[in-house]
């Protein structure tokens, strides 16, 4: 096959979601962990929920709406400020270490984003992170007014990029969308950033699961939808290697 295009998830793939966690601390003492990951899993709950509703809602507002749940749920009264401050982050979200190394390794190739981040959020993300430089498109689903992992938002990669599926090998950690990414026949590279072993490991150390272990249990391990990735590696370092051998 001859490889065209490298093709990224954002958050979570290339951006660390995780790292809010220091800002949700600083503006909720105690409940920083908590806060992290009820925001993440609300936010992609409600993408989906939007999307089978038909009531699309782009990622701004989702992201909006799900930290609000989240500050209500935990009986947080917030002011405006704090609120702000970690909407905020989300355009300041750091690289994993390795993203630009890895990017300028691959750059041979097309490199875009596909995410259901909203232009808004995505262009400020890039820009701030100083990655713009290096990507052909950052490509948000809210040109097609539905969330991934629906067909018609990794149709758009096609429509932009002009590449035929198996001449794009698109890349995510999250395993919902290396499923949605596979039902539409592109070749797909999954981050497992948590191994099994690690997962087991974490919950059989404490009686009490952490917040950060139930959501690494829900959304790092690969799901079972029927698809699997057709590679597999750890980090985003382990990337160009693969690019040449497609
Ligand atoms: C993305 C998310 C939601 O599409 O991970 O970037």
């Amino acid at each position: 096959m001859a490889l065209k295009a490298v093709v990224f998830d954002a958050y979570g793939t290339l951006y660390d979601i995780q790292s809010v966690a220091e800002i949700t601390e600083d503006a909720f003492p105690g409940y920083g962990e908590i806060i992290t990951q009820i925001w993440r899993i609300k936010q992609l709950e409600y993408t989906w929920l939007c999307s089978l509703m038909r009531r699309y809602r782009d990622f701004a507002a989702v992201t909006r709406d799900s930290l609000a749940y989240t500050l209500r749920v935990l009986g947080l009264g917030y002011e405006g400020e704090a609120f702000e401050r970690l909407m905020e982050k989300y355009l300041h979200l750091e690289l994993y270490p390795d993203a630009i190394t890895a990017l300028t390794a691959l750059k041979p190739k097309k490199l875009a984003i596909l995410s259901n981040g909203s232009p808004d959020m995505l262009d400020a993300l890039v820009g701030n992170s100083g990655l713009a430089p290096l990507l052909d498109a950052v490509v948000s689903v809210d040109a097609k007014k539905i969330f991934k992992p629906s067909p018609e938002a990794y149709a758009l990669i096609g429509e932009v990029l002009g590449t035929a599926p198996h001449e794009v090998l698109f890349v995510s950690s999250n395993p919902w969308d290396v499923a949605g990414a596979k039902a539409v026949g592109l070749n797909v590279a999954w981050i497992e950033r948590v191994t099994p072993e690690a997962m087991a490991l974490a919950c059989v150390e404490s009686d009490l699961v952490p917040p950060l272990t139930m959501f690494k249990a829900i959304r790092t391990q690969m799901d079972e939808l029927g698809f699997q990735p057709d590679h597999r590696v750890h980090s985003l370092s382990d990337l160009p290697e693969i690019a040449a051998r497609l």
